[in-house]
């Protein structure tokens, strides 16, 4: 990755203390861009303080929320690139608590555009979308021509926010694209529980010593490694060709759920899972078989996953062995 489109440019990343805004910061500091985080902190949502430890004094931190339009207007002002990551990210929590989800996903992503629109026409705004809004596939791998018609609200909110992304490149001229990401894994992710991602719990009792459960076990899935994520980020916001554009991510290896527990099992010299069946409430709203096709981006972006799943689940597993206990 090329640095000179972020040195000494100014950046702001919305969702900063997750776990792909963390990383994305690290990244960026290191090619000298000047960036300031923002998120909640809310404590159900994947941010960390810790996730920052080390660059701290190299970032600015502004606690603040997404929704708040006066905040999110002051924020956009004299902002090179935006990198629009906060969100709500649980499945199920969308589905009980669909008014937040609407909230922070949908609305908020209105207004942090309009924000722009006034305040920084000249912004370039990178989105974190999801494959989620896909629902279930209908042929595979998925390419960004496949239907869109998720299975549950944060898909759906999802896919507003996205389209107002891509509605205001369009309309106002205001550069915008969006990465629709699949399941992304790597160090500073979530592992309390299963609200960001189910690998995370997972990854949290296969290291407390406990068993795992796997659910169905033969769906597919598709992962990316979060330094090729960090790396899409960056090319597509380097990028004019990116703008109005959405991408999707993936990966060279496809797996099935019950392999995947396997070779998480072996990367780790051992541990335990059992197999269940689908929770009916879960059943309700999974996607099934999932892949990408990813030759979009690849083509325009000159983007290619670099690690491997074995490599990306060895390095997630020695950072988490040595800092369990921020995580919990
Ligand atoms: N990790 C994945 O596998 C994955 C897959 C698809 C899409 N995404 C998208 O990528 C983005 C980043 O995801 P992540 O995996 O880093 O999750 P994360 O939960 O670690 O990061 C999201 C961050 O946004 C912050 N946030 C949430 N609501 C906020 C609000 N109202 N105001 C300010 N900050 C708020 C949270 O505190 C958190 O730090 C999300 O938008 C998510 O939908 C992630």
């Amino acid at each position: 990755m090329k640095g000179e489109a972020f040195a000494g440019r100014k950046v702001l990343i919305t969702g900063g203390l997750g776990f792909i805004g963390s990383n994305l910061a690290r990244r960026l500091v290191d090619l000298g861009a000047e960036v300031v985080l923002v998120d909640s902190l809310i404590p159900e949502y994947g941010g960390n303080l810790f996730n920052i430890a080390g660059i701290k004094d190299r970032v600015q931190v502004n606690i603040s929320d997404v929704r708040d339009k006066h905040g999110m207007r002051h924020l956009v002002q004299g902002q090179d690139y935006l990198f629009n990551l906060a969100g709500q990210t649980s499945h199920m929590d969308s589905m009980q608590d669909p008014d937040t989800d609407l909230d922070i996903n949908c609305r908020a992503q209105l207004s942090i555009l309009e924000a722009c629109r006034h305040h920084n026409p000249r912004i370039k705004v990178v989105f974190a979308s999801t494959r989620q809004m896909y629902g279930k596939a209908e042929y595979l791998p998925v390419d960004e021509k496949h239907l869109l018609r998720p299975v549950d609200v944060n898909g759906i909110n999802k896919m507003a926010g996205e389209w107002y992304h891509i509605l205001y490149n369009n309309v106002y001229e205001l550069r915008a694209c969006a990465l629709r990401l699949t399941n992304t894994i790597g160090p500073r992710m979530r592992i309390k529980d299963a609200r960001q991602t189910f690998l995370g719990v997972w990854v949290r009792l296969l290291l407390e010593g406990k068993p795992f459960e796997v659910w169905g076990g033969e769906q597919l899935r598709d992962f990316t490694y979060l330094d090729d994520a960090v790396d899409a980020f960056l090319l597509a916001a380097a990028s004019e060709d990116a703008n109005g554009q959405v991408f999707n991510l993936g990966c060279e290896q496809v797996i099935g759920l019950k392999d995947l527990a396997d070779l998480l099992v072996e990367v780790n010299g051992g541990g335990r899972y059992e197999l269940h069946p689908f929770p009916p409430a879960r059943k309700r709203i999974d996607i099934g078989d999932y892949y990408a096709d990813y030759s979009r981006i690849r083509s325009v972006l000159q983007w290619e996953p670099k690690v491997s799943l074995r490599e990306g689940l060895s390095r997630t597993m020695a950072f988490y062995r040595d800092n369990l206990a921020h995580y919990l």
